[in-house]
């Protein structure tokens, strides 16, 4: 059987960009679809480097504006890998064409503008999701499953961190290429928008909806000269962010994310403490899932490592044999293997705009909450 095309515009061929390009690539190499990604445009301010990375990636064509990028009619999806200021224009434009939208994290700005875009790919009826990617490290997913099977019984803790140390030299630059994550007008915000909006969807989707947080932020370096501008301005976003939740079911939770942890790259990691079991990852070790389980006998009653590449953990039948691991690029590919097969069901798994719309209200109270130093309650977004 031929399968059906879909065809993908990409906008943004930065990190995400390569990300992306490269699940749309493999794909249907590991999984069996009726939807193959056709890598159709590829839309860059820069037409060089646009058709750089068209050569690079195997586009067919490039654009230089979004606008013209929704405007073709041989585009199916609008893939938006570009930095978190234009999520929002450029998602409602392509659901008013009518296109499906991927959409990077974190959605939006903020919880009202985000609104703004459930609410367009609502009336639209247009198949959308965000790429908050770590819930498909298979560890990460196992994890759902043994929750979800009640293994872990009553949920009493859930803590997670964040950290990383790239911005400590006060002469690091903010704003423009590489740096605008430093931008509070481009980022919205520092490291809750960037890093602990991935800790709260996957802290959501394994435990469920967050009531109310209490939240402290701090800004360690105040001024930064501005690449666009040149002049030396004030620094907008938090550079490190810790909070209290609790959720809907019981318990209680500690999240934190800094820019200023020395030593740590990209060190995302949780645990969960429940009633029988506990549940301990790393992304640093993303392949595996610590385990303990208090109903085991006691005398060989301990942490487990599980090493998660056998045949009946999720997705890993799909590659190697067992025993050999994969990586992080493979989260991306497993998304969009995900969102083929939603669309050949008619049914689209998550997360999907409103999923992500949850996560941009629980980062607007946990910034709402280090302003005023109070707890503050998430708003619902469902
Ligand atoms: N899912 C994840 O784990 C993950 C990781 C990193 C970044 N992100 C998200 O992905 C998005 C992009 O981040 P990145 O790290 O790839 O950034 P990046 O700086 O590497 O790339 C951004 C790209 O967007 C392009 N761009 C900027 N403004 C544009 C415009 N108006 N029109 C067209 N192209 C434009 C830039 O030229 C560049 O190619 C952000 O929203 C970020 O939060 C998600």
């Amino acid at each position: 059987m031929p399968k059906k095309q879909l065809r993908i515009g990409l906008i943004g061929y930065g990190f995400m960009g390569r990300t992306h390009s490269n699940a749309f690539r493999k794909v249907n190499n590991f999984f069996d679809l009726d939807y193959q990604p056709v890598l159709k445009a590829v839309c860059a301010r820069d037409a060089q480097n646009a058709g750089a990375f068209a050569a690079q990636w195997g586009y067919e064509s490039i654009e230089t504006d979004w606008r013209d990028l929704i405007a073709r009619a041989d585009i199916d999806l609008i893939d938006i890998a570009a930095p978190n200021n234009v999520h929002a224009e450029i998602a409602i434009a392509a659901a008013r064409a009518g296109k499906m939208i991927l959409c990077e994290k974190p959605l939006s700005m903020d919880g009202p503008e985000g609104k703004t875009m459930v609410a367009a790919v609502e009336k639209a009826r247009v198949p959308n999701m965000v790429w908050y990617n770590y819930r498909r490290v298979p560890a990460v997913t196992l994890a759902k499953q043994l929750i979800d099977e009640g293994r872990l019984g009553r949920i009493f803790h859930y803590r997670a961190k964040f950290l990383q140390d790239w911005t400590i030299s006060k002469d690091l630059p903010q704003g423009g290429a590489g740096l605008w994550r430093l931008d509070a007008k481009v980022a919205g915000s520092g490291v809750t928008g960037d890093l602990l909006a991935h800790c709260i969807d996957t802290a959501i989707w394994l435990n469920g909806a967050m009531d109310k947080v209490n939240a402290m932020t701090e800004t360690f370096i105040k001024e930064r000269k501005h690449n666009l501008t040149g002049k030396v301005e004030k620094v907008g976003i938090d550079d490190a962010c810790a909070f209290l939740a609790r959720f809907s079911n019981g318990s209680l939770a500690t999240f934190e994310s800094t820019r200023y942890a020395r030593g740590h790259k990209a060190l995302y990691t949780f645990e969960i403490n429940g009633e029988h079991a506990s549940i301990f990852w790393d992304l640093h070790d993303l392949h595996r899932l610590q385990y303990f389980d208090h109903r085991d006998e006691g005398r060989v009653r301990g942490w487990r490592s599980l090493h998660i590449t056998d045949g009946d953990h999720p997705y890993m039948k799909n590659w190697w044999v067992p025993g050999l691991q994969i990586g992080y690029e493979h989260t991306f590919v497993h998304q969009i293997a995900d969102f083929l097969a939603g669309l050949a069901k008619g049914k689209i798994p998550g997360p999907t705009f409103k999923d992500a719309l949850e996560t941009q209200y629980i980062c607007d109270a946990v910034l709402k909450s280090a302003r005023t130093g109070r707890w503050e309650k998430v708003p619902k977004a469902k």
